[in-house]
């Protein structure tokens, strides 16, 4: 109890990043991004992996740098979008903290997405918006098996990184 380290998953787009950081900052703890540890040990960017190695490289990559964090202490994780799709992928991420998911509308998705200027290999070209409501469909149910789902259309960016923090503490319901 008290001090879990927490891993964040969801949709691409819906603050991850951007969330993890703030809760981190807030509680004390270190802030990865599973991403970023990705790039780090390949030693290039996520869309240059799925341009030149293929999805399936990068999906084992995912994997194998999750597992490298397992038991990491005070830490938050901000997992990409399909982090949790692979078989095993959750028991993984649920051996680095517990899980939340953010979830967003997919209006929200939407908006937050046409203004981001993250690379997304996966939402390429004119079927994007098409493309996203068929993963969140796919991905709805994975991501419900979450230890929390944080609903954050109506919350601001403090009340979302003051629930993430909660949860860390082991003080949230
Ligand atoms: C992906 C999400 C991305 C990144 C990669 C694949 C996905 O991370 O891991 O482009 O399958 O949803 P974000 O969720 O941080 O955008």
């Amino acid at each position: 109890m008290g001090h879990m380290s927490v891993v964040l998953i969801g949709m691409m787009g819906v603050g991850k990043t951007t969330m993890g950081r703030l809760a981190a900052k807030a509680l004390g703890y270190k802030f990865i991004d599973l991403d970023r540890a990705i790039e780090e040990r390949a030693g290039k960017r996520v869309d240059a992996i799925f341009a030149e190695d293929g999805e399936a490289t990068f999906r084992q990559m995912e994997a194998d740098t999750a597992d490298s964090l397992a038991g990491a202490p005070r830490v938050i994780v901000s997992a990409g979008g399909g982090a949790p799709m692979r078989e095993g992928n959750m028991a993984r991420l649920r051996a680095i903290g517990v899980t939340v998911y953010l979830k967003a509308s997919e209006a929200m998705l939407l908006q937050r997405l046409e203004a981001s200027k993250k690379p997304r290999p996966l939402l390429q070209g004119e079927g994007w918006k098409e493309q996203l409501t068929s993963l969140l469909e796919r991905r709805e149910p994975i991501y419900m098996s979450a230890d929390f789902v944080l609903e954050v259309d109506h919350l601001s960016r403090l009340e979302i990184a003051d629930a993430i923090k909660q949860i860390a503490l082991g003080a949230a319901k």
